[in-house]
């Protein structure tokens, strides 16, 4: 299993750019079970879940061609014939985000069957609300041996109100409805940017749909949708990453190709600390103001903080003068880069759903295990801080969803490098 070196102490300086968003690339390389046509999408990712989902894909009966490089992060996708609409629980159970390919299966096939998703350990992060709105627009859903078996002719337009905001339960929905017979209104939608993306992609494949990043989502069934060309998002959740990073070294960091529109709430609190942050257009500056001072989160759905930016930003908190408050609102059991930042040197205690991190604390170096996707950004930061040369292992979590990130880090300054394992083990 590869690992990192990080040595902390150095000021990130210069320009970095964002890559396009995993949570919109993965919706949108499943639209193109919808189709029989070429769906071709720009800015993809070079991370592993997407490879995960072209193995799933594939694996369906797919032809999906993925070019980094010159090829500009281009993917081409055609499921003009999908011999075995399953998804196996080999593939499903690195990638919870496989679930995103129920909705599309049902409503192209007529049939699906997916395992119970993996993915992060965070929390019990169930499925219930996509099957509760598929079995509202008619499908029959079995479970056996680990399965979701749903069947239906042709799903029916439906009215959901959804219990609790999903973005992917949203996003699920939303490709069923498309080739449903009538119409669909969804309520308590997620309202996240790579809800708005997928349905960019689906009016571009020829759906009828309206108010996707609002709360309500009207979708006019059609009998067949068409190939399209588009372009993903830039991943917000990476730029908020970055600018952390620009923000807990003291640096003065420009964040390129990003979206400042979908950074709102963390930018409001970066600032808060005593962060400048200068916004262009497709990019944002983040500068030391001096000493970084404590502000409280609660994670919300958007377009409030979001859960994917909790665990950097509590390695920013360690550095932050005063007591800030972070709670987690949308999972139960996102706390797991806690006890890693503690043996960092963090002072952070944890009670139910809060963690009360006071800071300043000086931060050490330490071998110290990635758990989840964010929580291993978490630690890099803190280590980019960290006095000596921490060791980061499973970067595997990391690896699934940041592009090149130390690469990317070290082009700014950082010193941090990839260690392979000695048995070469991925
Ligand atoms: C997506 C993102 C993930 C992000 C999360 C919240 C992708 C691929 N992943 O995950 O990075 O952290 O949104 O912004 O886009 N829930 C249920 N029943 C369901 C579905 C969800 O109870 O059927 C609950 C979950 O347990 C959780 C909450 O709803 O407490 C929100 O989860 P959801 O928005 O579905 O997260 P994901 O779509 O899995």
């Amino acid at each position: 299993m590869d690992k990192f070196v990080v040595r902390g102490g150095n000021p990130l300086l210069g320009t970095i750019k964002v890559s396009g968003a995993k949570n919109s690339a993965l919706p949108c390389m499943a639209a193109a079970i919808l189709t029989e046509d070429e769906v071709i999408l720009e800015n993809i990712p070079q991370v592993n879940d997407i490879e995960t989902e072209r193995k799933l894909l594939t694996s369906m009966g797919a032809e999906v061609e993925l070019g980094y490089g010159r090829a500009q992060h281009r993917t081409h996708i055609k499921c003009a014939i999908l011999s075995d609409p399953v998804a196996k629980y080999e593939i499903v159970k690195t990638m919870r985000a496989s679930s995103l390919v129920l909705g599309p299966l049902i409503a192209r096939t007529g049939i699906a069957r997916v395992a119970m998703p993996g993915g992060c350990a965070i929390g019990g992060r169930p499925i219930d609300l996509h099957i509760n709105g598929l079995e509202a627009m008619g499908a029959t859903i079995t479970q056996d041996h680990g399965y979701l078996e749903a069947r239906a002719d042709r799903l029916k337009g439906a009215h959901i109100v959804f219990d609790k905001i999903t973005v992917t339960g949203t996003e699920d929905l939303l490709m069923a409805a498309t080739l449903a017979e009538g119409e669909s209104v969804f309520e308590n939608c997620a309202r996240e940017p790579e809800v708005t993306d997928l349905a960019a992609l689906l009016i571009a494949m020829g759906a009828k749909i309206e108010g996707a990043g609002t709360g309500t989502i009207r979708i006019q069934g059609v009998s067949k949708l068409h190939g399209a060309r588009h372009r993903i998002n830039p991943d917000r959740i990476e730029a908020g990453t970055f600018l952390i990073a620009g923000a807990i070294t003291g640096g003065d960091l420009n964040v390129d190709c990003c979206e400042p529109k979908h950074l709102g709430a963390l930018i409001t609190k970066l600032e808060q600390c005593g962060v400048k942050i200068d916004v262009g257009i497709d990019h944002v500056r983040v500068r030391s103001g001096g000493e970084l001072k404590a502000a409280d989160i609660t994670t919300e759905e958007y377009p409030g903080f979001p859960t994917d930016m909790q665990a950097q930003y509590m390695a920013l908190a360690t550095q932050a003068e005063g007591t800030s408050t972070v709670i987690e609102n949308i999972f139960e059991n996102r706390f797991m880069h806690v006890q890693e930042l503690i043996r960092m040197g963090a002072n952070i205690t944890i009670s139910g759903r809060t963690a009360t991190v006071r800071g300043k604390t000086p931060l050490q170096s330490a071998a110290v295990m990635c758990s989840d996707l964010r929580a291993s950004a978490s630690l890099v930061l803190a280590a980019l801080v960290a006095d000596g040369e921490t060791i980061l292992d499973r970067v595997y979590h990391l690896d699934r969803g940041y592009e090149h990130f130390e690469e990317k880090l070290r082009g700014v300054g950082a010193q941090i490098r990839r260690m392979g394992d000695v048995f070469g083990r991925k």
